[in-house]
């Protein structure tokens, strides 16, 4: 579907266009939601969790490219019917494309400018990908058609750069020298407004030239990528194209840049998220980012006519340079690229409000007219005069005089200096022809090789970089590593690449890898040490994360489909081999928990970011381990839910032993800091050629990404089940408490006391057979923490301290144990009275079915304690806390009239059952005036009652341990190194808890049985004795 809104903007306002993508494979195999629709050139979003909740946009053109096509032989993409909805690149080019390029060719500025989370297609939609060509190669093919159909009215020029924004610095991707340490300058002049400095711009003349550009520039992105340690998706690609057309007949020049902008994934700028961490990261992860987004909102209230004093544009380099196509002379167009799917809600939100924003810009838009033609213009005219003033002397006689001479040399000057005008340009064109040609004689020679030799082929996270290097294998051995100095040398670089990490041997037709010492290689997802033979198609990661994929000798290559290996393939094959994986039924089936699948994806994006944060640590001599942990927030959960699971990172700084647990959200900030400082740690080791880790990139602590203030760590936790307390029966439990992972990390004991109003522990006696009686009635209670034992946390390192924090009922802070600390079993006698005014049945249900869960918290050396805040917390004089008001609170939130409804039909039955029970009252009145039996019946109650308050008890008691087996039984898991042994093992020991849970309950089941049968008998006998 192409579709064009039918009221445009004015002219210079800026375009905007939305394209939705296809479902990746992590969305089809979570089983994901398509929550996007459009209907002409309007966008409509729906809220997941609401369905009533959807907004909707309108754009200038909308692109729906998620589904309704196919793949031809050729590899493209197109409807799957003539006319069909689906949008290809054809028809996305055609809109945005040829507009592009008719407002270049009239002599404006275009900007074209790509929008969107990582991942959304914004390099799809630029670049494209093999045959499925982007906006960028249509628009050079266009461009030099273009310029072949008019070359009879006009001479044009045109100059392309490449250049990437990483980190506020500007790297030219076409330089063939070295890599300008700190990035190459952005400056200003009043004429041009900014431009960077020194950056290369090639004359073309044909669009394969351009693409040939486009495909050097990749490569030189993809290696700095590696050898920086650089996350392609925070940096910012932009294309310039300079087009230049002399109109000689008219006299006149035009000139435009053509900008092309793939920006880098849009969630970065916020991506410290909601989370507070003691670096300000989101500011400083995408500054470029953030300030194009102030800048699009500046100029948005502009336009609506808001008063702005100042647009940042001087805050950024990419706002900077996009200056004209923001609010000034260019003409300017956004495709903004979303994921239709249900998980990527808030982001594809975000990035419709912000294209909202952008459609408001206005542009003031000129056709150029250069400098340097206004000077040949200028020339030309000041030798007409020239030529006339001669012919004039001429004619008066005066051929030889000085006059003369000296405007004849003027003339020659000013011809030389238009004629080097105008040939710099052909100058230019041939050198660059010279070095288009030697490119190209690279690239075929590349070819010849891929047909001839064994080779292996870099894999990168972000798929417009994978597959870019090729280093082959020739027969004979060949070292691979840092170096570059031996005769045979496969030369890499990247994260933990030792000088010679490995050797590869191409002998009789088989190729062999072997690991040198102390290096890391991984093939298939498994750690080798040993020479390997290589397979084709093997997965190989060298060094923290080097990933390439082997192909092996032409003869074993067939018509495989090698796509499927990517980024993504070789993580997941990595986490199945440390025992993290779904099981082919689980994955791509739509029953699969959708936020196991979510863990499961976060694990595996984590995974690598974990060991290159490891060897950064080493490399900068940090001390600083990182782990990642699955935690079970069932944990945290008072009713002990199998509620979804989380990734942390857990953060050990080993010779300190000091240990910090990082949110994902952390982490990732945190990580991109560490790159940071790892690549500056780098720059200064070229220039200063320090030894090896001598500097540690010396930062203030308060700026180090590895540093941290020891903080309180949650080890883990216990559930006190609170059902007795409805029943006011006693309980004393020893409670397991087990770490995320299942770990016992110690045992607690811990006993709930219903108590009267001053604290004296109540009798069996005061035991309730119907906890319906508290109704709004007082209850009062204790909850005791008398010891932990067989702490691990403290066997660890013994100058360390716990505290045990828990939550109960509506109150919205933790309660928390005072500190003890250096005792592996130490005493906590900590005693809190809490008390309900007015029970309700909210509390009831909740006592009945929650537990309260008891956190132990581990301190560290120079850690403050945590302490209980009492704010918005109720208290008596005596220090009860008081968890429930008297008065029937809570009207809930439900529709009037079906409450009002619901209240009749309860009145009505409540109301025939009193008449029922009135009736059998005043027969039982009646009949104990006639006889008395009656009153002794009723006299029996009270013993029966209290044996079966006991039995209660008794039951009560074995349910808490049977319920302690059963969330053992649930945290039971093998060890992540569990080979088929350990699996044996783990298998039966679960079956052994398994049946000791099924005698437990068996067990309890059948005492409670016969108790009641006995009360029942006891109470027949006696009953029979009196009848
Ligand atoms: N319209 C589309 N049709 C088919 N496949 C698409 C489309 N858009 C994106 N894809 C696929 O989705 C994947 C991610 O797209 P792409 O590389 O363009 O994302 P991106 O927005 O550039 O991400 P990043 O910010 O990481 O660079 C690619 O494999 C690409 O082939
Ligand atoms: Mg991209």
């Amino acid at each position: 579907m192409r579709a064009k809104a039918a009221g445009m903007h004015s002219k210079d306002c800026v375009k905007v266009a939305v394209r939705v993508r296809p479902f990746n494979k992590r969305e089809r195999d979570a089983g994901s939601r398509c929550i996007v629709s459009m209907v002409t050139s309007s966008i409509t979003i729906q809220d997941p969790r609401e369905s009533q909740s959807r907004r909707s946009f309108c754009f200038d053109y909308a692109y729906w490219s998620h589904s309704g096509f196919t793949r031809d032989r050729g590899g493209l993409y197109v409807p799957e019917e003539p006319g069909g909805r689906y949008s290809d690149q054809d028809s996305v080019f055609q809109d945005l494309g040829e507009g592009v390029l008719e407002n270049a060719l009239q002599g404006y500025n275009a900007t074209l400018l790509a929008y969107g989370q990582t991942g959304s297609g914004k390099s799809y939609s630029m670049v494209g990908y093999g045959p499925n060509k982007g906006l960028v190669p249509k628009l050079c093919d266009r461009l030099f058609q273009a310029i072949r159909e008019n070359q009879d009215t006009r001479q044009c020029q045109v100059f392309f750069s490449m250049l990437e924004i990483y980190n506020e610095q500007v790297v030219d991707l076409l330089s063939r020298g070295s890599r300008t340490p700190g990035g190459l300058r952005v400056r200003e002049e009043q004429q041009r407004g900014f431009y960077v400095e020194g950056l290369r711009t090639v004359p073309c003349d044909s669009a394969p030239q351009v693409e040939q550009l486009m495909e050097q520039g990749t490569r030189t992105r993809t290696t700095a990528a590696t050898h920086m340690n650089a996350n392609s998706s925070r940096s910012h690609m932009l294309i310039i194209l300079q087009l230049k057309q002399i109109f000689s007949k008219e006299s006149i020049t035009k000139q435009s840049n053509i900008n092309l902008v793939d920006l880098a994934g849009s969630e970065r700028q916020r991506s410290s998220g909601s989370e507070a961490d003691r670096l300000k990261e989101g500011t400083a992860i995408n500054l470029s980012l953030t300030t194009l987004g102030n800048v699009i909102s500046s100029l948005a209230d502009v336009a609506v006519g808001k008063k702005v004093v100042h647009i940042p544009y001087r805050d950024s380099v990419l706002t900077k340079l996009l200056q004209s196509a923001l609010g000034g002379n260019s003409r300017t167009v956004m495709i903004a690229t979303l994921s239709p799917a249900d998980i990527c809600y808030e982001e594809s939100l975000s990035t419709l409000r912000y294209a909202e924003r952008a459609k408001r810009i206005q542009n003031r838009a000129v056709v150029n007219e250069s400098p340097t033609e206004r000077l040949v213009k200028e020339l030309k005219a000041e030798n007409a005069r020239l030529l006339q003033r001669l012919s004039r002397l001429g004619q008066e006689g005066r051929r030889a005089n000085d006059e003369t001479k000296e405007l004849r040399q003027l003339l020659t000057h000013n011809e030389l200096q238009i004629r080097a005008i105008q040939t710099l340009w052909e100058q230019h064109l041939q050198e660059a022809l010279k070095d288009w040609e030697q490119q190209y004689a690279n690239i075929t020679q590349e070819r010849r090789m891929m047909q001839m030799h064994p080779y292996i082929l870099n894999i990168n996270e972000d798929t417009q970089l994978s597959g870019v290097v090729k280093l082959f294998i020739q027969e004979g051995e060949w070292d691979i590593g840092l170096c570059d100095s031996t005769p045979r040398y496969i030369s890499i670089k990247g994260l933990g690449i030792q000088e010679r990490h490995a050797v590869f041997r191409n002998e009789q037709r088989r190729v062999t890898l072997t690991p040198l010492a102390g290096s890391k290689v991984i093939v298939n997802g498994n750690s080798v040490s040993q020479t390997t033979e290589l397979q084709h198609l093997d997965r190989l990661i060298l060094g923290s994360n080097c990933t390439y994929l082997f192909i092996g000798f032409p003869s074993e290559r067939g018509g495989d489909d090698w796509s499927r290996y990517d980024y993504d393939y070789f993580q997941s094959e990595l986490a199945a081999a440390e025992g993290i994986h779904l099981g082919e039924s689980s994955a791509g089936s739509s029953q699969t928990d959708p936020s196991l699948l979510a863990v499961f994806y976060d694990f595996i994006k984590l995974m690598p970011m974990v060991a290159e944060a490891n060897q950064m640590s080493q490399e900068l001599n940090k001390d600083v381990e990182f782990k990642l942990e699955i935690k079970n927030l069932a944990l945290s959960d008072s009713k002990g839910h199998d509620l979804k699971k989380e990734i942390v990172i857990i953060v050990t700084a080993v010779g300190r032993k000091q240990v910090w647990m990082w949110s994902k959200t952390k982490f990732v900030n945190r990580k991109f800091l560490m790159e940071d400082a790892y690549q500056l740690h780098q720059a200064e080791k070229s220039r200063d050629n320090i030894a090896e880790g001598l500097s540690t990139a010396v930062l203030p602590r308060d700026k180090d990404p590895f540093w941290d203030p020891v903080e309180p760590l949650l080890l883990g936790s216990a559930h006190l089940w609170l059902q007795s307390l409805a029943f006011r029966i006693p309980l004393e439990e020893q409670l397991e408490v087990l770490g995320s992972e299942g770990t016992e990390e110690a045992i607690l004991q811990a006993q709930l006391v219903p108590c009267t109003s001053t604290g004296l522990a109540q009798g069996e006696d005061d035991i309730l057979i119907d906890p319906s009686e508290l109704l709004g009635r007082r209850l009062d209670f204790q909850l005791v923490l008398e010891q932990c034992c067989g702490l691990r946390w403290i066997r660890e390192a013994r100058d360390r301290g716990v505290q045990i924090g828990f939550r109960l009922f509506d109150c919205s802070h933790p309660f928390y144990s005072p500190a003890v600390w250096h005792n592996v079993n130490p005493l906590l006698d900590h005693r809190v009275h809490f008390a309900s005014l007015h029970t309700s049945q909210r509390l009831l249900d909740y006592l009945q079915s929650s537990a309260v869960v008891l956190e132990l918290w581990g301190l560290q050396e120079g850690c403050t304690d945590l302490v209980s805040s009492l704010e918005g917390v109720r208290m008596t004089a005596e220090g009860i806390f008081i968890i429930e008001e008297a008065g029937p609170a809570n009207p809930a939130p439900v529709d009037c009239s079906v409450r009002a409804q619901q209240d009749m039909e309860e009145l009505k039955s409540v109301n025939s059952s009193l008449r029922k029970e009135n009736h059998i009252l005043r027969e039982q009145l009646n009949a104990a005036r006639n006889g008395g039996e009656g009153v002794r019946g009723r006299s029996v109650r009270p013993s029966c009652d209290a044996e079966f308050a006991r039995s209660l008890k008794v039951f009560y008691h074995s349910m808490t341990s049977v319920r302690g087996q059963l969330q053992r039984l649930r945290r039971h898991r093998p060890s992540e190194d569990s080979d088929l042994l350990g699996f044996r093992l783990f298998v039966d020991e679960q079956s052994r808890l398994l049946r000791d849970f099924s005698e437990q309950l068996e067990q309890s089941v059948s005492t409670l049985k016969q108790d009641v049968a006995a009360i029942v008998r006891r109470k027949r006998e006696r009953s029979g004795i009196w009848s």
